[in-house]
């Protein structure tokens, strides 16, 4: 199995039906079903806003410090068995905080895990841009006493409606510290959003970034920058971005010299974690090895911590 980074998984997004129905038990939480096949065969998404409700309903099983060492354990364990020697891990925050759990506990159960693994790895701050500006600039202040835990920030979830170019604020603010800089762009948005987050947020990957292939001057200016692209094949399809595997824009992007990442953006719910996504390009799509191999590269050089 090829070794490989992931540059894309939201912790949160690793948390397998199992792993729901356990925390619920241990933390007397009630659920709709402790029963994990029902609890799986809900993962039938329309679209990104569908799943999004899911997934914040379950991160509510999520409360105490032990609790985040096991979810974050559980993916490293899974990630390793699958070549990743190396992730650069999202986690939402706000998510948690909303619930009144604190960063202390999310950062304490998360970091502990990571110490405790044999796979490198590093945490992404992510905003939550559907909860605005305003809230974004005070996570990152509440988080900034953290500083050493994390790496760089990003914005995650419900994308259309809420464009890069409110953030620019609170990206500053992050570049000032000396943060990486990452955005969602272009999973369900337009180009247009991926050209905020390049000129308005200075990011410095994208994630997603699939329809910026319909439009060629941002094509050419992401093959000349070299900026990587996080792509999540399966993911795209759960989520009804694209209509199968066999359409995915990914052979396209590899063709137009793009430097493009494999991703399982939130394995516990789309079906498959890093390497089988990698499986499912070649089985699906026909992608060669050597095709693979280059974005296995790819994988070590768009990663922000060398390994
Ligand atoms: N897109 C946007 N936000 C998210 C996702 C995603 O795929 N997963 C978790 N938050
Ligand atoms: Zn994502």
């Amino acid at each position: 199995m090829r070794s490989k980074a992931e540059l894309h998984v939201h912790i949160e997004g690793t948390l397998e039906p199992e792993l729901v129905v356990e925390l619920a038990r241990r933390n007397r939480i009630e659920l709709p079903t402790f029963d994990v096949e029902a609890i799986r065969a809900r993962y039938d998404f329309a679209d990104l806003q569908s799943f999004l409700d899911i997934y914040y309903e379950n991160t509510a099983v999520l409360r105490t410090e032990q609790d985040f060492y096991d979810l974050a354990a559980a993916y490293l364990g899974r990630a390793r068995a699958q070549g990743v020697r190396h992730a650069e891990i999202f986690f939402d925050p706000q998510a948690h905080l909303s619930r009144g759990v604190s960063l202390e506990v999310v950062f304490g159960g998360l970091t502990a895990a990571m110490k405790d693994s044999d796979v490198s790895a590093a945490l992404i701050l992510c905003f939550l841009r559907d909860r605005g500006a305003e809230e974004a600039e005070q996570v990152l202040r509440a988080a900034l006493p953290y500083r050493d835990h994390f790496i760089g920030v990003g914005l995650d979830s419900a994308e259309v409606g809420h464009p890069p170019s409110l953030f620019r604020h609170v990206f500053d603010i992050a570049a000032a510290e000396g943060l990486r800089r990452v955005a969602h762009a272009g999973e369900e948005g337009g180009p247009d959003y991926v050209w905020e987050a390049l000129d308005i947020l200075r990011v410095e990957r994208i994630d997603h970034g699939i329809r910026a292939m319909e439009d060629p001057r941002l094509v050419a200016r992401l093959r000349d920058e070299r900026i990587p692209l996080t792509v999540c094949p399966l993911s795209n399809v759960r989520l009804r971005a694209v209509p199968s595997l066999r359409d995915h824009i990914l052979p396209a992007m590899l063709d137009e010299g793009l430097v493009v990442t494999v991703n399982s953006d939130d394995p516990a719910y789309f079906g498959g974690y890093v390497e089988d996504n990698y499986r499912a390009l070649r089985e699906e799509l026909g992608m060669t090895d050597a095709q693979l191999d280059q974005i296995a590269r790819n994988s070590f050089d768009a990663s922000f911590v060398r390994v």
